[in-house]
This record gives C-alpha cells, structure tokens and sequence, in this order.
C-alpha cells in the first residue's frame, strides 16, 4: 500500500519569494516612518499605486458596452494587438512585419517565446547579469541553455558594453540574445544610441535573434525615446521577438496584460510562428484573461482616452525622475560615483551594498531592500528622500 502522501512529500521544496516574504515582514513593521524600497510597482507621494483615470473610464465604458464574454481564443483580442503594436513599434513598425499573440502579462509572453526557442535546443539564450530575477528561472525551466553577458558594474554604476560587445561576439549564429527595451531592473541603467548601433552590428554580423523584453515603456525618457534602442537593434535583425507587458505602463499589474510580437521576413513565417505560440497558450492556460487587454484596445483607440493615458503616465514618469535625481544627490555626497543614479531611468536602481547590511539597515533603521540592494525610487516621497539616503549611506560599499 502506497501512503496517499508520498507524491506529495516527494516534491522539492520550493524557497518562498524573497520579494514577497519583504513585503510581508514590512507590513508586519510596527515601527512608525518604516521605508520601502522593495516594491516592485509603482508608488504615487501618497504611497498608492492607483488605478489609472484612462484606466477607470475605459473600464466604464467596457461596462456599458461590453455584451458577451464568451471566449476569445488562444491568440487573443487582434484589436488590442494591432492598438499595442502601433505603440510599441510606431506607425509602419518600423518598416518590419510583425504579428503576436495576447499573453497573460509580460512574464506570459517570456515564457511563450522561452517554448519557442526551446523547440530548437541547439540555440542558446544570453542574458545579461545582473537581471530581473524572473529571467534565468523562465529560460531554465523549459531546458534552455544559458549564456550570461555581464552588463553592469555595480561598484562603478556603469554599463560594461565593450564586455558585452565582446561575449556577444563570440555568440554562435542563431543564438538568441535577452535585452531589456528600457528602465533596465535592476540596475537602472541606459543604453546610448551609440551603445544599441553597436549591438545592432553585432546582431546583423552574426546572425543573433535578439529577444526583448518591454515592461517599462514610457517610464524611462517617454513612450517612443523608451523604444528607440530596441527598434534600433530590430531594424538590424532578421528575425527578432518582443515580451511587452501592460503591467507597469498601464498599471494594471494583476490583470496580467502583455502580448509576444515575433518580427520575420515573411508572412508566412510569421504565420507558423504565431501558430506555434498559439499552441502553447492552447496547452497551459489555453487564452489570456480578456479584462486587462480590453482596456488597453479601448485606451488605444480612443484619441482623448490614449492621451489622457500618456499625461498621466508622463506625470508618473516625471514624479520618479525627479525623485530618481535627488536620490542621486544625496548618495553622491557619500559616494560620488553614486551620482551616476541621476543618469539612470526607471524605478530602479542597484545599491552597493552586502545582505549583512541590508539586514542591519532593516534592524536599524526600519528601510526595507531585497538583498540584491535593488531600490525602487518611486517608494519615496521628494521629502524624505534627504533624510532615507542620510540613513542608507553609511552602509554602502
Ligand atoms: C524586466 C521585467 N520583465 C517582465 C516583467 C513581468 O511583468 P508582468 O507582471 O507583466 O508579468 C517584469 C515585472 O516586474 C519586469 O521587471
């Protein structure tokens, strides 16, 4: 007789998300001013990360007008993935074809373009180091090789591009490489013009397949500046795929919004990929929640809606920066090569600094980092950003 228990008991033991146990141990904080830089989303002076008005008034409509919700298919809503395309990829995409499915966030679309290339093993993925710790779990977990391209210095805040340049050039053709379009998590770090024509060579000399990874648009320098690298590098490509998710740009974080657009010579390829990406949607979560993407379509298409949309976004763009530039000027008082933040765009910033000390700086202070040292900047108010680096700076490297 077999114990009932035994398949249970025989599975690994799975760690808990860091991210989430911090969460946890802030909200258990009794300590009155506690801080929290470890948020992965985006946070208003208040605090909130608030529904956004577009976001609101299109749900409105969708509630009056919405009659059926029956199901949609594997491939999605073509209306959100047309409106979403013409905002990632600009009027006439760049002069590419491109074609995509909608998929459960941005996560969703990495691991329905992980399946992809998963089908031909002989392909390597490369992904830069450090990265946003989702990254080596999704392309490890459907049996991927795994290449890393150091990309960034913590100690000197700087992009290591000619490292970079030089382990892709030893890239074999059709290797796949992982970049991130904008607002890098989690160092911050931004790419020159200079940088992406440099990898954009590489990329057309070698016959690489870059594979980008879009979940910040708008919330670096604006909505077409945040795309300008990446369409760069695509212009290059032969073939090329891109993850977007709708979580941060739109804030609709759990309605789990994203889409993965594959760019090819030929309609025909095209075809057979979506097919291919389509079947594995049908075999896991068989269509993507329509919610999420049926707010983005109804923004995207409505002219006072999308603009609505794109104010508010610049003004939580321009919120982050500012506070992005007074964190940057305060560390520089202790370290100035930390001055560099001031350079960086997005959310995120990547302290130097040990696990000890962040735990110290817990334990002392109440501010609350993952180990990584990974800051998101949107989690402090203008005013007390003196006072928070004041208490960190001591305890970086
Ligand atoms: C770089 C990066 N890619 C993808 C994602 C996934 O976003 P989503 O919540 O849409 O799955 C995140 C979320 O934090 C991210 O930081």
């Amino acid at each position: 007789m077999t114990d009932a228990t035994t398949f249970l008991d025989g599975l690994a033991e799975q760690k808990p998300d860091p991210l989430l146990e911090l969460i946890a141990k802030f909200a258990d904080d009794p300590r009155s001013g506690k801080v929290d830089l470890g948020v992965g989303v985006y946070r208003d002076e208040t605090g909130r990360t608030p529904v956004m008005r577009a976001v609101k008034s299109a749900e409105h409509h969708l509630w009056e007008t919405q009659d059926s919700k029956s199901y949609i298919g594997p491939e999605g809503d073509p209306v959100f993935l047309r409106a979403l395309a013409m905002e990632v990829f600009g009027e006439g995409h760049g002069g590419k074809q491109v074609a995509g499915v909608q998929t459960p966030g941005g996560t969703g679309a990495l691991r329905l373009a992980a399946e992809l290339l998963a089908q031909q093993r002989k392909r390597k993925i490369w992904i830069g180091t450090p990265t946003w710790v989702n990254h080596h779990a999704i392309f490890s977990s459907v049996g991927l090789q795994i290449g890393n391209y150091r990309f960034f210095d913590i100690g000197k805040q700087a992009v290591l591009i000619d490292e970079m340049l030089g382990t892709l050039q030893q890239a074999a053709p059709g290797d796949a490489v992982l970049f991130q379009a904008s607002c890098h998590n989690p160092t911050g770090a931004a790419l020159s013009q200079q940088n992406w024509r440099d990898i954009a060579d590489i990329v057309a000399r070698n016959g690489l397949l870059p594979l980008f990874d879009s979940a910040y648009q708008g919330l670096g320098r604006g909505l077409q500046q945040d795309m300008a690298g990446m369409m760069t590098v695509l212009e290059a490509a032969d073939e090329a795929m891109v993850a977007v998710s709708c979580s941060k740009s739109f804030s609709l974080y759990r309605e789990r919004t994203g889409a993965a657009y594959l760019i090819g010579g030929s309609r025909t390829s095209l075809n057979k990929g979506v097919g291919n990406l389509a079947s594995y949607a049908r075999t896991s979560y068989s269509m993507p929640p329509a919610h999420g993407a049926a707010i983005v379509a109804t923004i995207l298409q409505n002219p006072s809606l999308r603009k609505a949309w794109s104010d508010e976004l610049d003004s939580m763009r321009i919120r982050t920066t500012e506070i992005r530039r007074a964190v940057a000027a305060a560390f520089g008082k202790f370290r100035p090569y930390l001055a560099h933040i001031g350079n960086q765009e997005g959310m995120f910033s990547l302290l130097p600094i040990s696990p000890d000390n962040v735990r110290r700086l817990r334990a002392d202070h109440a501010i609350y980092m993952p180990d990584s040292g990974r800051i998101n900047v949107a989690g402090l108010r203008i005013e007390e950003v003196g006072a928070v680096v004041e208490q960190i700076g001591p305890y970086v490297i």
